[in-house]
């Protein structure tokens, strides 16, 4: 009997419906296709949630993110919500889905697919060849730490606060994830820290020490300060396997690895929770409303992340094989979205991106019959 898997589609706002759309597409061919049948449901997250429900996280979506298998997120916010109190504005919808499914780890893969090396920012032999992966802890850190605010004191002056707070069980739960990455990879990982200012860091450094020490011998284990890990990155980012650090450098250093892979259009992402528990997949760049309903924005990131949902949700390691082989597949006949355009290539549309990856796995398809 077919397997079926249930994912739920969290479009959000901006290019979230269109990319999200694409890699529908791409769900629909595995599931006519492949022995695993998909199907999907949809619900508000973000500005689009805020403007129907007067929440970015209604409740209603929390309770289909919990009982679907795995959730597919397009991006959140614009500047049509900038101005809302923080607590109102879409990005709390995705903190909020972060935090109420337990989604600690973070995988942010940056891939430097070979046809894009020159699409880069940096030169072809820094970025050639690059397979990194950074693991960002997601549901702490100062994210979420107490206390946090802006208050008015007594002489008319304001003060902000928020705080970087880690325990050393989030510690060693994030650590343990990049650890067995790093086993299935390249062996080396490198935890990124401002101990040498921090204290929470410091102590995070010595709770990945515990860790290693304990249970991971055989993984190379080296620590970085985040500024020089952010040069680092720009200077010789193969020097790296998996990057393992707190939710703020990961969102930093995340956005930086995604310029070595041509553009932030090409970086997906997994947010996983312990065992069981659905995961969020979705592209790391946002919502793009300069573009968005332009059919402009490149879906690969998204379409890269259903191929992730494949791999860690499902477990399905040859069909996420195929997906990412194709998207090598079409970049190398010359097909760019407007972000990762270069002379001599074809520009493409949002759709007819998809529509060239669908048509291409089904070429695959047919070849493998044969
Ligand atoms: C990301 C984004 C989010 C974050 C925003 C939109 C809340 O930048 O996923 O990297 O800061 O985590
Ligand atoms: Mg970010």
């Amino acid at each position: 009997m077919a397997t079926t898997k249930h994912i739920l589609l969290l479009a959000g706002d901006g290019i979230g419906p269109e990319v999200v759309g694409e890699t529908v597409k791409v769900i629909n061919w595995f599931s006519q296709n492949t022995a695993t049948q998909f199907t999907a449901s949809t619900a508000l997250i973000g500005g689009a949630a805020y403007d129907a429900k007067g929440t970015p996280f209604p409740d209603e979506t929390l309770e289909a993110a919990k009982k679907s298998d795995a959730v597919l997120l397009g991006a959140v916010g614009g500047p049509k919500w900038e101005s809302l109190p923080i607590a109102s504005r879409p990005e709390k919808g995705l903190l909020g889905i972060r935090k109420e499914l337990g989604l600690f780890a973070n995988l942010r893969p940056a891939i430097c697919f070979d046809a894009l090396a020159d699409a880069s920012s940096l030169k072809r032999d820094i970025v050639a060849g690059l397979d990194i992966m950074i693991v960002r802890e997601l549901t702490g850190g100062i994210y979420f730490g107490q206390p946090r605010g802006v208050e008015t004191l007594p002489d008319g002056t304001r003060r902000g606060i928020n705080t970087e707070v880690y325990t050393s069980p989030e510690v060693e739960r994030i650590a343990r994830v990049a650890f067995d990455l790093a086993a299935k990879r390249g062996g080396r990982v490198c935890s990124v820290d401002k101990a040498n200012v921090l204290e929470c860091t410091e102590m995070w450094r010595e709770e990945v020490i515990k860790v290693h020490k304990a249970s991971y011998g055989k993984i190379e284990l080296s620590h970085m300060y985040v500024d020089n890990a952010a040069m680092q990155l720009v200077r010789n980012p193969r020097q790296f396997d998996v990057l393992v650090t707190t939710n703020m450098f990961g969102d930093i250093l995340s956005d930086i690895a995604s310029m070595l892979t041509g553009s932030l259009g090409m970086l997906p992402s997994a947010s996983l929770g312990v065992s069981g528990t659905p995961g969020v997949y979705e592209p790391v760049h946002g919502s793009a409303p300069d573009i968005a309903g332009k059919n402009l924005a490149n879906p690969i990131a998204t379409i890269l992340s259903f191929a992730m949902m494949l791999r860690y949700s499902f477990n399905l390691k040859n069909e996420a094989d195929l997906l990412e082989a194709t998207v090598r597949k079409v970049l190398e006949k010359g097909l760019r979205t407007g972000d990762i355009m270069q002379d001599g290539m074809k520009k493409v549309s949002t759709t007819e991106m998809g529509d060239a990856i669908v048509s291409e796995l089904q070429k695959t398809a047919l070849q493998k019959a044969v």
